[in-house]
């Protein structure tokens, strides 16, 4: 099965390709597997307020699992952090024309930006006193 030309694209020409600094409490990250094929993706979102004012990823996986990827931090850049947990993998099947056997890569961005924004949530829930975890 051929990737379609917007898969080529990201794969080619992936936007927003890179990390954050994942200390900073303005950035939330998320670390997903998939376990169909065991790649890999890494989503960083930075927030201002409650807009989500960069975003990078890496990715060690299919073409398909770059493309999304890519796609994701297009798509949230810019938006309110409970906008880009309303994105679901399938806007992003459609958008890339992926085959069935692709869907999981998608699965992976949606899921990758639920993780960063939980990362980030968790990270500015409270002030408590203690600074939990440092990992
Ligand atoms: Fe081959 Fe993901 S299964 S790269
Ligand atoms: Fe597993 Fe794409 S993420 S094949």
């Amino acid at each position: 099965m051929a990737y379609s030309d917007k898969v080529l694209d990201h794969y080619d020409n992936p936007r927003n390709v890179g990390s954050l600094d994942k200390k900073s409490k303005d950035v939330g990250t998320g670390i997903v597997g998939a376990p169909e094929c065991g790649d890999v993706m890494k989503l960083q979102i930075q927030v201002e307020g409650d807009t989500i004012v960069d975003a990078k990823f890496k990715t060690f996986g299919c073409g398909s699992a770059i493309a999304s990827s890519s796609l994701a931090t297009e798509w949230i850049k810019g938006k309110k952090v409970d906008e880009a947990l309303a994105i679901s993998n399938t806007a992003i099947v459609e958008e890339l024309a992926l085959p069935p056997v692709k869907i999981h890569c998608s699965v992976l961005a949606e899921d990758a930006i639920k993780a960063a924004i939980k990362d980030y949530k968790e990270k500015n829930a409270s002030a408590a006193p203690a600074e939990a975890q440092k990992a």
